[in-house]
């Protein structure tokens, strides 16, 4: 009997952890995945996208690691995390080396790589990534594989991403005090443009929008490639807030306002739509307009959508995006988010859910779980790559260890 191989995408969010289990079915430039366990759990030690309480974090994780493992009826041990935050930094950088044998090998690709990354970076950042974007032989632009190729002169442009070092020792840290190994930390956006982005927009320009609780993570791609990256530290909890404060009523009480009632453009609500709001401190509740409502949420979003616009326009791409812009992230369920966007963009918009998976994938078809799946894609990708394998526990092996454990414990 073949082993079944499992991939784990661990997404650790503002408001929600969540861990997916996929099994390989196929491996591949283009993995099949299907999805066969999913565990979420309220996630309360980030802020804006941080670990900031490692205890609290750990308990979410252990919970959702869990519940997803008695979903697919498997033992995790190893996951894929991501990494998001506004420590994030991001830049396009080239590298240039002399061909020796006047025919490209991977030696060759490697050390134009290494002389692409040669850039100072302070002592407290590390790089999270480093994505060859295209290679350029004796100056002829525009090549994804280089190996094999003839030429004396190979340059490469790539896409550098860093990040704060203690931010993702405690992202590290914390999956290892749940009994998890980490094999790769991926830049949030990155893996949200795994699952909703297909090949063709990547080909023809898009930007990813992931709106999620605590950040909003944004990746630009053109001819195929990652040309930028950001993250900015506002989202889905500042809209909740404004609520909060513009019709004075507890934090829980605006969360579930504005997802049973929420939306972003004031001119989709009719004017004689009335709503119950709940009042603070035992006083009574009270009946508004959902165009109150409403006005509160547009500016908000408005400037949530401005803030990426800026960082779209500092990228100098913002002409070249034939396919638009995809958003995605839990905050991006809210009604009339697309229409308002087309508004502040100009550009066509369109909600993002998971792509291409088998198995149970209506349970993560939202927006809420593009990170997460994204997670899971970019594992089975890199699945070779990893540093620690993911295998099916063999049973034998897990009584065999409790054996010797046993034994140890005898003498
Ligand atoms: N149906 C809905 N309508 C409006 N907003 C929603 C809805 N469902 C969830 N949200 C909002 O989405 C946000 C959470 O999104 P998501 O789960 O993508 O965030 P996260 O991954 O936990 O956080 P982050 O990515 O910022 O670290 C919250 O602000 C929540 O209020
Ligand atoms: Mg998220």
């Amino acid at each position: 009997m073949s082993k079944k191989e499992f991939v784990v995408g661990l997404d650790i969010g503002t408001t929600k952890i969540c861990c997916i289990v996929g099994e390989v079915v196929d491996r591949g430039p283009y993995p099949k995945i299907d999805i066969v366990g999913i565990g979420t759990a309220p996630s309360s030690g980030l802020r804006k996208g941080v670990v900031i309480n490692i205890e609290a974090t750990v308990e979410s994780i252990t919970k959702a690691v869990e519940e997803s493992e008695l979903m697919a009826g498997a033992e995790i041990s190893t996951v894929y995390t991501g990494i998001a935050g506004g420590h994030i930094k991001s830049f396009n950088s080239t590298g240039v080396v002399a061909v020796k044998d006047k025919e490209i090998t991977e030696q060759d690709v490697q050390r134009v790589i290494d002389a692409a990354k040669a850039v100072a970076i302070p002592l407290d950042r590390e790089t999270i990534h480093i994505i060859p974007q295209e290679y350029l032989i004796n100056d002829q632009g525009g090549i994804k594989d280089p190996i094999g190729m003839s030429g004396v002169r190979l340059e490469a442009k790539v896409h550098i991403v860093t990040g704060a070092v203690s931010s993702a020792q405690n992202i590290i840290k914390c999956a290892n005090k749940a009994g998890l190994n980490v094999a790769e930390i991926c830049l949030e956006p990155i893996a949200s443009s795994e699952a909703v982005l297909c090949q063709d927009e990547k080909e023809l320009g898009v930007v990813l929008v992931d709106i999620g609780g605590g950040t909003s993570d944004i990746a630009l791609f053109k001819e195929g490639a990652i040309v930028h990256t950001g993250v900015l530290a506002i989202g889905g909890n500042h809209i909740t807030n404004d609520i909060a404060v513009g019709l004075r009523t507890p934090q829980n009480e605006a969360e579930k306002i504005k997802i049973r009632h929420g939306c972003a453009l004031t001119s989709m609500v009719k004017p004689d739509e009335m709503i119950e709001v709940a009042g603070v401190g035992g006083r009574k509740s009270r009946v508004l307009s959902r165009r109150l409502l409403a006005e509160i949420i547009e500016p908000r979003v408005e400037e949530i959508f401005s803030l990426i616009q800026r960082e779209i326009m500092k990228s100098g791409y913002q002409e070249l995006l034939s396919a638009g812009v995809v958003i995605t992230g839990g905050a991006t369920l809210l009604e009339g988010m697309p229409e308002l966007a087309e508004f502040v963009f100009e550009m066509p918009v369109k909600r993002g859910l998971p792509q291409n998976i088998g198995g149970l994938r209506d349970v993560v078809n939202s927006p809420k779980y593009a990170t997460g799946v994204g997670l899971l894609k970019y594992g089975a990708r890199n699945l070779a790559k990893a540093r620690f394998p993911i295998r099916e526990k063999n049973i034998y092996d897990k009584v065999r260890g409790s054996m010797r454990n046993w034994i140890k414990d005898l003498f």
